[in-house]
């Protein structure tokens, strides 16, 4: 099955997302498709799987024109979609996740479910995507979601696979896998569009590449005969710089003073287990590791956003352990989550209300008892631009940015703040490089000012990248520790660390 977009263009009121986009799709072909936040990415493939109807231009299938009026008329017609954000029903089965809504009545019976049991079967059995059919979601890895959503794909009958930002969330493991489950599909005939921002990934996988800015496709090609500097460009439109500058290493005094810390998970599991660390002024500590080590817990904890079981957390002396998390806020902590959709933002308010959701009460957008919207509004306007936070105006809904975007909103609401201390949760997941290289950057402002800031990320060369010292966690404890600035550090040594080998 090929597929054709013909001229796509998709307009948002004044928005242009999309503008005369043309795109082949042929079978057994992984296409990578690139482009920086906000480029439209998204968009276009809402538009292929019939989410959205496109304002102007039309699909076509083996060279007939479709028209899809909803996402059923588009996996008809053999074109599925796994989003960023998985859709599945937490505590139903994989089996009943799989069968929800192909019935038109979307009653579940025996003989639907027994099928299903053998089909995901068979499909775990084609691909590769070994999944047990009768688990419970909510008690199954990210990664193995993630196979149970290209199965419900592939259960309707899918040709044609769009995967948007499927390694965004996975480990390095997880993401081999998911490699070879892309490759497994492609050689049976499917084709896959592959989104990512990571170029090194859709330089691995890619049998072709299209890059995509500001709603046109400006450029692509072979995978083999491109690199990475050359795709970045492409991308966004100027060189971009991957070194992270910064000033010497002069740290202060310790400003964070963690003792003996313990924390549990909402079922009483040990999450942090008796952690103890220091963070100076002027230093970047990065805490490494593979995602479900307890990284989340101790961020919470230190963001006063969950309760410590046993120690002792201290900010410039003042012991913290129960502080709130808006008494840190204002003692100049500053925290970015790292779960932004449930916790950075508020997605129906504006831009502006959410750039001033823990600063509102500041004197100085007050104007008596009430908020002086003209200076929240002109704030905004300032920090998005300087964040280059794409947005028609700081007066639309958050909901409606890019995935990219909302992030870069909450990042910069938190950067722009006057603080001493910063609490970074995977800071720039989900960004494109050109947004990565401006995050580290004004991150490293905040060091080189004298802040102190905490950095946890899964990606192993951002820590490398950023971190004046690298602490690595593992099952809750902290078991190595590496000073960049004494000794060159071993990225494949920290790696051994990360699986455990060092505990
Ligand atoms: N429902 C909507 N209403 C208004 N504008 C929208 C809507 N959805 C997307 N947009 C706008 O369309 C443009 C493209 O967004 P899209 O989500 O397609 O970007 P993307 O390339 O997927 O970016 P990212 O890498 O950040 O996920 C953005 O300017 C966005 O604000
Ligand atoms: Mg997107």
């Amino acid at each position: 099955m090929q597929v054709e977009l013909k001229d796509i263009t998709k307009r948002f009121g004044p928005v242009v997302a999309n503008k005369g986009v043309n795109l082949t799709i042929r079978p057994g072909e992984v296409l990578g498709l690139l482009g920086e936040n906000g480029a439209g990415k998204s968009t276009l493939m809402n538009v292929l799987c019939g989410l959205y109807s496109p304002t102007e231009g039309q699909i076509e299938i083996d060279g007939a024109a479709v028209r899809f009026d909803g996402p059923g008329d588009a996996i008809r017609a053999g074109i599925g979609m796994v989003h960023q954000h998985f859709m599945l029903v937490p505590v139903f089965s994989v089996a009943e996740n799989v069968v929800l809504g192909v019935e038109p009545v979307g009653r579940l019976d025996r003989l639907d479910l027994a099928s299903a049991r053998a089909e995901v079967r068979r499909l775990g059995e084609t691909y590769g995507l070994a999944v047990d059919p009768d688990a419970i979601i909510e008690t199954l890895p990210v990664g193995v979601q993630q196979r149970v959503e290209i199965i419900k794909v592939l259960f309707r009958a899918a040709d044609l696979l769009i995967l948007d930002e499927p390694t965004a969330v996975l480990t390095p493991q997880e993401v081999d896998e998911f490699f070879q489950i892309v490759r497994s599909l492609s050689e049976a005939g499917k084709a896959i569009v592959f989104i990512t921002h990571k170029l090194n990934e859709i330089l691995e996988v890619s049998d072709r590449i299209s890059v995509i800015r500001r709603g046109e496709i400006v450029g692509g090609g072979d995978p083999k005969q491109l690199t990475r500097p050359e795709l970045a460009e492409m991308m966004v439109g100027h060189p971009v710089d991957f070194d992270v500058a910064r000033g010497t290493f002069a740290p202060g005094e310790a400003i964070l003073d963690v003792s003996d810390l313990t924390v549990l998970r909402d079922d009483g599991a040990v999450a942090v287990d008796h952690i103890s660390l220091q963070v100076r002024s002027g230093e970047v500590v990065g805490i490494a590791g593979v995602q479900g080590n307890g990284q989340s817990a101790l961020i919470e904890a230190l963001a006063g956003l969950r309760r410590p079981a046993a120690g002792r957390v201290a900010f410039d002396g003042t012991d913290i352990t129960f502080a709130s998390a808006r008494a840190r806020h204002r003692m100049g902590i500053g925290h970015i989550p790292e779960d932004r959709q449930h916790a950075g933002l508020i997605g129906n308010f504006t831009v502006a209300e959410n750039m001033v959701l823990d600063t509102y009460y500041d004197a100085r957008f007050s104007k008596g008892a009430s908020i002086d919207w003209d200076r929240v509004t002109a704030d905004a306007t300032k920090v998005t631009q300087a964040y280059d936070v794409r947005t028609p105006s700081v007066r639309s809904t958050a909901s409606h940015l890019s995935g990219g975007n909302q992030q870069k909103l909450v990042v910069a609401r938190e950067l722009s703040r006057d603080t001493r201390f910063i609490i970074a949760g995977q800071p720039t997941r989900g960004l494109d490089v050109g947004s990565i290289a401006y995050i580290h950057a004004r991150l490293m402002a905040a060091r080189d000012e004298g802040d102190g800031l905490l950095i946890v990320s899964s990606e192993l060369d951002e820590i490398l990248a950023v971190s004046d010292r690298i602490l690595v966690m593992f099952k809750g404890r902290i078991v190595a520790e590496y000073h960049p600035h004494e000794a060159h550090v071993d990225k494949a040594a920290v790696g051994l660390a990360m699986a455990g080998a060092a505990s």
